[in-house]
């Protein structure tokens, strides 16, 4: 019997989702999710379309794997932030054509808006470049991610964390989504960054109102509105 099968198809339905969102296209970016002792990983080159849960690879942190399928030639990148970011339960990369726009210049994406603030710091950094699917890319992301949720790597795409498939999928989006607005508003040459101490401030608030989260659990902050019953 086929273990860790929610998991398994929520990350089918995870890749599906990122193609049909525009965080990726074709079936150039991989997804991961922690298990006890190791992480299911999407296997390499395979159209999401034909993914059955028994595709989905299952692997240790040792590097070692079971099933029919080779893990993503990405495993590494997957491994290492698992093993190192016990607060990340997913992690999914991808070749979204904005952010990657910005990638192939090494550019990151600085605070010129207040939701940079939603991957965890003032700005969401740019690994340099190493070639795919090598332990020095692997090193790179890890360095950019330090204190994020997501990063980008030059010249590739884009990785971003989360507490669930949903959730990583959601910053995705944000995350193509500012990349989107940057490239845009530099049709007026350097936006206004806005400055850290702000970015702290938002990051703040964000936390106290648990903003980007859609449960409610009724624990409503001071200084949002509260439901009445
Ligand atoms: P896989 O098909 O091996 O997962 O990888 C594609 C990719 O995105 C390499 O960076």
């Amino acid at each position: 019997m086929t273990s860790h099968l929610a998991e398994r198809q929520a990350l089918i339905d995870g890749c599906l989702a990122m193609n049909r969102l525009g965080v990726n296209q074709g079936m150039s970016g991989n997804l991961s999710h922690r298990i006890d002792r190791g992480f299911l990983v999407t296997p390499t080159s395979m159209a999401y379309d034909a993914m059955a849960p028994d595709d989905i690879v299952e692997m240790g942190f040792d590097g070692t794997y079971l099933g029919n399928r080779r893990p993503s030639s990405e495993w590494r990148i997957h491994r290492d932030i698992l093993r190192a970011r016990p607060d990340v339960t997913v992690v999914l990369h991808a070749h979204p054509t904005f952010a990657t726009a910005l990638a192939v210049h090494g550019r990151g994406i600085p605070s010129f808006h207040y939701m940079v603030a939603l991957a965890g710091g003032d700005a969401i950094r740019c690994a340099p470049y190493a070639t795919f699917g090598t332990q020095e890319l692997s090193d790179h992301a890890l360095t950019a991610l330090e204190g994020r949720l997501a990063c980008l790597l030059a010249n590739h795409g884009m990785i971003v964390l989360g507490t669930t498939v949903q959730s990583a999928l959601s910053l995705a989006v944000e995350v193509e989504t500012l990349a989107r607005q940057y490239l845009y508003a530099q049709q007026f040459g350097e936006p206004v960054v806005l400055p850290a101490d702000e970015i702290a401030r938002v990051a703040e608030k964000m936390r106290r109102m648990k903003y980007g989260q859609p449960i409610d659990d009724g624990d409503a902050p001071e200084d949002t509105a509260r439901p009445r019953y």
